[in-house]
């Protein structure tokens, strides 16, 4: 099984990328993380560059995201909402309508902030977005308050924070998995 984690920040110190990247060592036994890295690479979203020649970047965010079993946002917040680099991510995704490769995607999400709430209001709207785009958002957010104590150069640093995000991956895994094969 394969999870793509998505940190919706382009800054090297992120906090955000580093809870993307603590999910490494976190996933349950035979879960492979990806973590994706084009973000900052994706054009500003424009319906008259979509199509059959979609550019390269959206096409590799496409064929990541549809290619992954389940997929982890990790958003900062900005001004109380998602990063407007995020949110284009998401739109680019969402389409083409009928056939986006965020369509019946498991996904959940997660959060870290400086602040105390963790990122709770980007969470929120960024839960509300993936569902109108179609995906599949379990419940729960993990939310990451006061981020600069639980991150030492870009390492977790936290036991509680691990294991809050260790349940949270294992859910994510858990519902991506076919009733099927879960059976
Ligand atoms: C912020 N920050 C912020 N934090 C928060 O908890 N709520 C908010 O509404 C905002 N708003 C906001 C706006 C803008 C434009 C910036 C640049 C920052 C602070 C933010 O949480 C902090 O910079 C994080 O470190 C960003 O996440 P990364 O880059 O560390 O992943």
């Amino acid at each position: 099984m394969r999870v793509l984690a998505i940190s919706g920040s382009l800054r090297a110190g992120s906090y955000n990328t580093a809870l993307a990247r603590a999910t490494r060592e976190l996933a349950p036994a035979g879960v492979e993380i990806e973590l994706y890295d084009g973000l900052g690479t994706l054009p500003p979203f424009d319906a008259d560059s979509d199509g059959a020649a979609e550019p390269v970047a959206v096409r590799d965010l496409r064929r990541r995201i549809g290619a992954a079993d389940a997929v982890l946002f990790v958003t900062p917040e900005y001004n109380g909402s998602i990063p407007g680099v995020l949110k284009n991510a998401v739109d680019w995704a969402s389409r083409p309508h009928r056939d986006a490769a965020l369509s019946g995607k498991t996904v959940a999400v997660a959060g870290a902030s400086p602040g105390q709430y963790g990122a709770m209001w980007a969470q929120q709207d960024l839960r509300r977005v993936l569902g109108i785009a179609g995906a599949r958002v379990i419940e729960g957010e993990l939310a990451v308050p006061r981020a600069h104590e639980v991150f030492d150069d870009g390492r977790l640093t936290s036991s509680v924070i691990a294991e809050r995000l260790q349940t949270h991956l294992a859910a994510l895994v858990h519902q991506a998995v076919p009733p099927a094969l879960a059976a």
